[in-house]
Protein backbone atom coordinates (compact mmCIF):
# COMPACT_ATOMS: atom_id res chain seq x y z
CA UNK A 1 0.00 0.00 0.00
CA UNK A 2 0.59 3.66 -0.19
CA UNK A 3 3.15 5.55 2.60
CA UNK A 4 1.87 7.23 5.01
CA UNK A 5 3.74 10.54 4.38
CA UNK A 6 4.98 12.18 7.85
CA UNK A 7 6.70 15.87 8.32
CA UNK A 8 7.95 16.80 11.89
CA UNK A 9 7.66 20.03 13.38
CA UNK A 10 11.12 20.57 15.59
CA UNK A 11 13.76 18.13 15.68
CA UNK A 12 15.35 18.92 19.50
CA UNK A 13 15.32 16.20 22.17
CA UNK A 14 12.35 14.58 21.54
CA UNK A 15 12.05 14.91 17.71
CA UNK A 16 15.61 13.21 17.31
CA UNK A 17 14.17 10.22 19.68
CA UNK A 18 11.26 10.31 17.32
CA UNK A 19 13.38 10.00 13.68
CA UNK A 20 15.62 7.71 15.59
CA UNK A 21 12.24 5.37 16.82
CA UNK A 22 10.97 5.99 13.46
CA UNK A 23 14.20 4.52 11.87
CA UNK A 24 14.71 1.63 14.27
CA UNK A 25 11.05 0.02 13.93
CA UNK A 26 10.77 0.84 10.55
CA UNK A 27 9.19 -2.73 10.04
CA UNK A 28 7.23 -3.33 13.24
CA UNK A 29 5.36 -0.13 12.38
CA UNK A 30 5.08 -0.90 8.65
CA UNK A 31 3.37 -3.91 9.85
CA UNK A 32 1.09 -2.29 12.98
CA UNK A 33 0.06 0.24 10.67
CA UNK A 34 -0.62 -1.62 7.68
CA UNK A 35 1.65 0.86 5.20
CA UNK A 36 5.14 2.07 5.84
CA UNK A 37 5.46 5.39 7.19
CA UNK A 38 7.59 8.00 5.02
CA UNK A 39 9.52 11.09 7.14
CA UNK A 40 9.47 13.01 4.17
CA UNK A 41 10.44 17.09 5.94
CA UNK A 42 11.89 17.88 9.02
CA UNK A 43 11.63 21.87 10.07
CA UNK A 44 14.36 23.02 11.96
CA UNK A 45 15.20 26.58 13.08
CA UNK A 46 19.59 26.01 12.84
CA UNK A 47 19.84 23.34 9.60
CA UNK A 48 23.18 23.47 9.83
CA UNK A 49 23.81 21.88 13.22
CA UNK A 50 25.02 18.50 13.54
CA UNK A 51 21.87 15.92 14.30
CA UNK A 52 23.66 12.61 13.84
CA UNK A 53 20.49 11.21 12.87
CA UNK A 54 19.79 8.25 10.19
CA UNK A 55 18.23 10.20 7.66
CA UNK A 56 19.40 12.32 4.85
CA UNK A 57 20.18 15.98 5.46
CA UNK A 58 18.18 16.99 2.36
CA UNK A 59 14.77 16.14 4.61
CA UNK A 60 15.98 19.43 6.55
CA UNK A 61 14.13 22.81 5.64
CA UNK A 62 13.59 26.21 8.24
CA UNK A 63 10.26 26.64 6.08
CA UNK A 64 7.91 24.72 8.51
CA UNK A 65 4.58 26.53 7.00
CA UNK A 66 5.63 25.75 3.64
CA UNK A 67 6.33 21.41 5.23
CA UNK A 68 3.37 21.59 6.30
CA UNK A 69 1.29 23.35 3.49
CA UNK A 70 2.59 20.54 1.09
CA UNK A 71 0.01 18.97 -0.81
CA UNK A 72 1.70 15.27 -0.21
CA UNK A 73 1.93 15.20 3.81
CA UNK A 74 -0.34 13.04 5.41
CA UNK A 75 0.40 13.39 9.33
CA UNK A 76 2.24 16.69 11.08
CA UNK A 77 3.45 15.79 13.80
CA UNK A 78 4.89 18.83 16.23
CA UNK A 79 7.59 18.62 18.46
CA UNK A 80 8.66 22.75 18.96
CA UNK A 81 6.10 23.68 22.11
CA UNK A 82 5.14 27.11 22.64
CA UNK A 83 2.04 28.94 21.52
CA UNK A 84 3.03 30.41 18.54
CA UNK A 85 4.13 30.06 15.20
CA UNK A 86 2.77 26.30 16.60
CA UNK A 87 -0.82 27.23 16.46
CA UNK A 88 -0.12 28.30 12.84
CA UNK A 89 1.07 25.71 11.80
CA UNK A 90 -0.96 22.88 13.30
CA UNK A 91 -4.32 25.04 12.55
CA UNK A 92 -3.12 25.17 8.82
CA UNK A 93 -1.88 21.39 8.52
CA UNK A 94 -5.73 20.54 10.11
CA UNK A 95 -7.35 23.17 7.76
CA UNK A 96 -5.71 21.00 4.67
CA UNK A 97 -7.28 18.19 6.29
CA UNK A 98 -3.88 16.55 8.00
CA UNK A 99 -3.63 14.83 10.82
CA UNK A 100 -1.92 16.61 13.77
CA UNK A 101 0.09 14.59 16.49
CA UNK A 102 1.34 17.21 18.72
CA UNK A 103 3.48 17.09 22.26
CA UNK A 104 2.53 21.14 22.83
CA UNK A 105 0.91 20.97 26.48
CA UNK A 106 1.35 25.38 26.14
CA UNK A 107 -0.94 25.32 23.25
CA UNK A 108 -3.75 22.56 24.29
CA UNK A 109 -3.66 23.98 27.95
CA UNK A 110 -4.28 27.87 26.40
CA UNK A 111 -6.29 27.01 23.22
CA UNK A 112 -7.19 23.98 22.81
CA UNK A 113 -10.38 24.62 21.95
CA UNK A 114 -9.17 26.40 18.37
CA UNK A 115 -7.63 23.42 17.13
CA UNK A 116 -10.39 20.87 18.62
CA UNK A 117 -12.89 22.99 16.00
CA UNK A 118 -10.35 23.01 13.42
CA UNK A 119 -10.10 18.95 13.59
CA UNK A 120 -13.80 18.57 13.93
CA UNK A 121 -14.39 20.96 10.95
CA UNK A 122 -11.69 19.23 8.87
CA UNK A 123 -13.10 15.96 10.10
CA UNK A 124 -8.94 15.36 10.45
CA UNK A 125 -7.36 13.59 13.95
CA UNK A 126 -5.73 15.66 16.70
CA UNK A 127 -3.48 13.34 19.08
CA UNK A 128 -1.87 14.98 22.12
CA UNK A 129 -0.82 11.84 24.17
CA UNK A 130 2.46 13.02 24.53
CA UNK A 131 1.66 16.68 25.98
CA UNK A 132 0.91 15.41 29.76
CA UNK A 133 3.25 12.84 31.75
CA UNK A 134 5.50 11.90 28.73
CA UNK A 135 5.19 8.12 28.33
CA UNK A 136 2.42 7.23 30.51
CA UNK A 137 -0.66 6.20 28.43
CA UNK A 138 -3.13 8.74 30.23
CA UNK A 139 -5.05 10.59 28.07
CA UNK A 140 -6.59 7.49 25.72
CA UNK A 141 -7.09 5.72 28.68
CA UNK A 142 -9.33 8.70 30.26
CA UNK A 143 -10.90 9.09 26.37
CA UNK A 144 -11.55 5.72 25.18
CA UNK A 145 -11.50 3.30 28.21
CA UNK A 146 -13.04 5.11 30.86
CA UNK A 147 -15.74 6.55 28.06
CA UNK A 148 -18.89 4.54 29.84
CA UNK A 149 -17.82 6.08 33.07
CA UNK A 150 -17.82 9.36 35.30
CA UNK A 151 -14.99 10.12 36.45
CA UNK A 152 -15.04 12.43 39.65
CA UNK A 153 -11.37 13.47 40.35
CA UNK A 154 -8.17 13.39 39.34
CA UNK A 155 -5.28 14.30 41.33
CA UNK A 156 -1.43 14.09 39.64
CA UNK A 157 2.39 14.44 39.58
CA UNK A 158 2.17 15.67 36.17
CA UNK A 159 5.64 18.06 36.73
CA UNK A 160 8.66 16.51 37.02
CA UNK A 161 11.60 18.86 37.36
CA UNK A 162 9.50 19.83 40.65
CA UNK A 163 8.70 16.32 41.82
CA UNK A 164 12.61 16.00 41.72
CA UNK A 165 13.04 18.85 43.49
CA UNK A 166 10.21 18.39 46.64
CA UNK A 167 11.32 14.48 46.25
CA UNK A 168 15.23 15.64 47.08
CA UNK A 169 14.38 18.36 50.10
CA UNK A 170 12.52 15.54 52.05
CA UNK A 171 15.13 12.68 51.25
CA UNK A 172 18.12 15.28 52.32
CA UNK A 173 16.66 18.48 54.28
CA UNK A 174 17.85 20.53 51.64
CA UNK A 175 16.11 24.03 50.97
CA UNK A 176 14.59 24.77 47.72
CA UNK A 177 17.33 26.61 46.05
CA UNK A 178 19.47 24.15 46.88
CA UNK A 179 17.32 21.28 45.72
CA UNK A 180 17.03 23.58 42.41
CA UNK A 181 20.46 23.70 41.72
CA UNK A 182 21.15 19.09 41.71
CA UNK A 183 17.96 19.56 39.52
CA UNK A 184 19.34 21.99 37.13
CA UNK A 185 23.08 20.62 37.45
CA UNK A 186 21.47 16.81 36.41
CA UNK A 187 19.64 18.51 33.48
CA UNK A 188 16.03 18.12 34.97
CA UNK A 189 15.62 21.51 35.46
CA UNK A 190 15.66 24.02 32.55
CA UNK A 191 17.86 27.15 31.88
CA UNK A 192 14.93 28.71 32.86
CA UNK A 193 12.96 26.94 35.22
CA UNK A 194 10.54 29.36 35.94
CA UNK A 195 7.53 27.33 33.73
CA UNK A 196 8.03 24.15 36.32
CA UNK A 197 8.72 25.73 39.97
CA UNK A 198 5.57 28.23 39.41
CA UNK A 199 3.67 25.79 38.32
CA UNK A 200 3.09 26.92 34.74
CA UNK A 201 3.70 23.61 33.53
CA UNK A 202 1.40 21.50 35.58
CA UNK A 203 -1.34 24.24 35.10
CA UNK A 204 -0.91 23.65 31.19
CA UNK A 205 -0.94 19.83 31.82
CA UNK A 206 -4.31 20.44 34.58
CA UNK A 207 -6.14 21.89 32.02
CA UNK A 208 -5.73 19.29 29.49
CA UNK A 209 -6.31 16.17 32.07
CA UNK A 210 -9.55 18.81 32.95
CA UNK A 211 -10.62 19.13 29.94
CA UNK A 212 -10.30 15.19 28.73
CA UNK A 213 -11.69 13.52 31.87
CA UNK A 214 -14.45 15.74 32.30
CA UNK A 215 -15.04 16.53 28.33
CA UNK A 216 -15.60 20.05 29.19
CA UNK A 217 -13.16 22.68 28.12
CA UNK A 218 -10.86 24.20 30.82
CA UNK A 219 -7.59 26.76 29.97
CA UNK A 220 -4.92 27.04 31.91
CA UNK A 221 -5.79 30.02 32.71
CA UNK A 222 -8.86 28.74 34.78
CA UNK A 223 -6.48 26.86 36.50
CA UNK A 224 -5.85 28.21 40.43
CA UNK A 225 -2.15 27.83 40.49
CA UNK A 226 0.90 28.01 43.29
CA UNK A 227 4.29 27.02 42.53
CA UNK A 228 7.06 25.40 45.02
CA UNK A 229 9.43 28.28 45.14
CA UNK A 230 7.70 29.18 48.50
CA UNK A 231 8.37 26.14 50.49
CA UNK A 232 10.53 25.78 52.87
CA UNK A 233 13.17 22.90 54.53
CA UNK A 234 11.53 23.83 57.54
CA UNK A 235 7.80 23.16 55.98
CA UNK A 236 9.10 19.70 54.50
CA UNK A 237 10.59 18.77 57.98
CA UNK A 238 7.15 19.43 59.96
CA UNK A 239 5.30 17.74 56.98
CA UNK A 240 7.81 14.70 57.88
CA UNK A 241 6.74 14.84 61.67
CA UNK A 242 3.32 14.46 60.54
CA UNK A 243 3.83 11.42 58.51
CA UNK A 244 3.36 13.35 55.23
CA UNK A 245 5.61 14.35 52.52
CA UNK A 246 4.94 17.68 50.28
CA UNK A 247 4.01 17.29 46.51
CA UNK A 248 3.16 19.72 44.10
CA UNK A 249 -0.35 18.37 42.79
CA UNK A 250 -3.11 19.21 40.62
CA UNK A 251 -6.04 18.35 41.77
CA UNK A 252 -9.33 17.92 38.77
CA UNK A 253 -12.72 17.45 40.09
CA UNK A 254 -16.14 17.60 38.92
CA UNK A 255 -19.29 17.96 41.37
CA UNK A 256 -22.68 18.82 40.68
CA UNK A 257 -22.06 20.07 36.63
CA UNK A 258 -18.97 22.22 38.01
CA UNK A 259 -15.52 21.65 37.38
CA UNK A 260 -12.51 22.95 39.65
CA UNK A 261 -8.73 22.24 38.60
CA UNK A 262 -6.10 23.45 40.96
CA UNK A 263 -2.40 22.96 40.89
CA UNK A 264 -0.54 23.82 44.28
CA UNK A 265 1.93 22.20 46.96
CA UNK A 266 0.16 19.42 48.90
CA UNK A 267 0.99 17.47 52.18
CA UNK A 268 -0.45 14.20 51.50
CA UNK A 269 0.41 10.84 54.11
CA UNK A 270 2.88 8.72 53.59
CA UNK A 271 0.49 5.80 53.23
CA UNK A 272 -1.44 7.26 49.71
CA UNK A 273 -0.08 6.25 46.61
CA UNK A 274 1.21 9.19 45.08
CA UNK A 275 3.60 9.67 48.23
CA UNK A 276 6.07 7.25 46.80
CA UNK A 277 6.51 9.03 43.61
CA UNK A 278 10.36 9.90 43.73
CA UNK A 279 12.61 11.29 41.43
CA UNK A 280 11.53 13.20 38.11
CA UNK A 281 9.03 10.25 37.91
CA UNK A 282 4.99 11.63 37.21
CA UNK A 283 1.76 9.48 38.71
CA UNK A 284 -1.62 10.24 38.04
CA UNK A 285 -4.77 9.01 40.06
CA UNK A 286 -7.95 8.83 38.88
CA UNK A 287 -11.08 7.86 40.92
CA UNK A 288 -14.39 7.22 38.62
CA UNK A 289 -17.77 6.02 39.68
CA UNK A 290 -17.55 2.53 38.77
CA UNK A 291 -13.94 2.10 37.57
CA UNK A 292 -12.52 2.74 41.68
CA UNK A 293 -9.58 4.29 42.07
CA UNK A 294 -6.69 3.55 39.46
CA UNK A 295 -3.17 4.90 38.88
CA UNK A 296 -1.32 5.42 35.85
CA UNK A 297 2.47 5.48 36.99
CA UNK A 298 5.55 6.33 34.53
CA UNK A 299 8.63 8.76 33.27
CA UNK A 300 6.79 11.97 32.67
CA UNK A 301 9.30 13.62 30.45
CA UNK A 302 12.52 13.33 28.69
CA UNK A 303 13.46 12.32 24.97
CA UNK A 304 12.79 8.98 24.65
CA UNK A 305 9.48 8.84 26.92
CA UNK A 306 8.28 11.53 25.26
CA UNK A 307 8.81 10.43 21.73
CA UNK A 308 6.99 6.55 22.53
CA UNK A 309 3.76 8.80 23.23
CA UNK A 310 4.31 10.61 19.86
CA UNK A 311 5.20 7.05 18.01
CA UNK A 312 2.06 5.69 19.08
CA UNK A 313 -0.05 8.41 18.29
CA UNK A 314 1.61 8.61 14.68
CA UNK A 315 0.15 4.57 14.79
CA UNK A 316 -3.04 5.56 15.90
CA UNK A 317 -3.79 8.78 13.58
CA UNK A 318 -2.13 6.69 10.31
CA UNK A 319 -4.49 3.49 11.14
CA UNK A 320 -7.79 5.64 10.98
CA UNK A 321 -6.13 7.34 7.47
CA UNK A 322 -6.30 4.56 5.95
CA UNK A 323 -9.35 3.14 6.86
CA UNK A 324 -11.05 6.65 6.30
CA UNK A 325 -12.00 7.49 9.61
CA UNK A 326 -10.91 9.80 12.89
CA UNK A 327 -11.61 10.06 16.08
CA UNK A 328 -14.75 11.77 17.85
CA UNK A 329 -14.10 14.94 18.11
CA UNK A 330 -13.91 16.43 21.75
CA UNK A 331 -15.24 19.98 20.00
CA UNK A 332 -18.69 18.38 20.55
CA UNK A 333 -18.59 18.31 24.72
CA UNK A 334 -20.13 20.35 26.53
CA UNK A 335 -18.95 23.83 28.77
CA UNK A 336 -19.13 22.81 32.58
CA UNK A 337 -18.73 26.28 34.61
CA UNK A 338 -15.64 26.24 36.07
CA UNK A 339 -15.77 27.19 40.01
CA UNK A 340 -13.34 29.37 42.10
CA UNK A 341 -11.26 27.44 44.05
CA UNK A 342 -13.29 26.13 46.79
CA UNK A 343 -16.67 26.14 44.91
CA UNK A 344 -16.13 22.15 44.53
N1 LIG B 1 9.49 20.38 32.30
C1 LIG B 1 8.59 19.27 32.25
C2 LIG B 1 8.69 18.47 33.54
C3 LIG B 1 8.90 18.43 31.05
O1 LIG B 1 9.61 18.71 34.32
O2 LIG B 1 7.86 17.62 33.79
C4 LIG B 1 7.81 17.49 30.64
O3 LIG B 1 6.65 18.12 30.21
Amino acid sequence: PQSVKVALLGCGTVGSEVVRLLHEQEDDLTARIGAPLELVGIAVRRPGRTRDLPVPESLFTTDALGLVKRDDVDVVVEVVGGIEPARTWLLEALHGGKSVVTANKALLGEDGATLHKAAADAGADLYYEASVAGAIPLLRPLRDSLHGDRITRVTGIVNGTTNFILSSMDATGAGFAEALEEATALGYAEADPTADVEGFDAAAKAAILASMAFHTRVTAADVYREGITEVTAADVASAKAMGCTIKLLCIATKQDGAVSVRVHPAMIPRTHPLAGVGDAFNAVFVEAEAAGQLMFYGRGAGGAPTASAVLGDIVAVSRNRLAGTHAASESAYADLPVAPIGDV
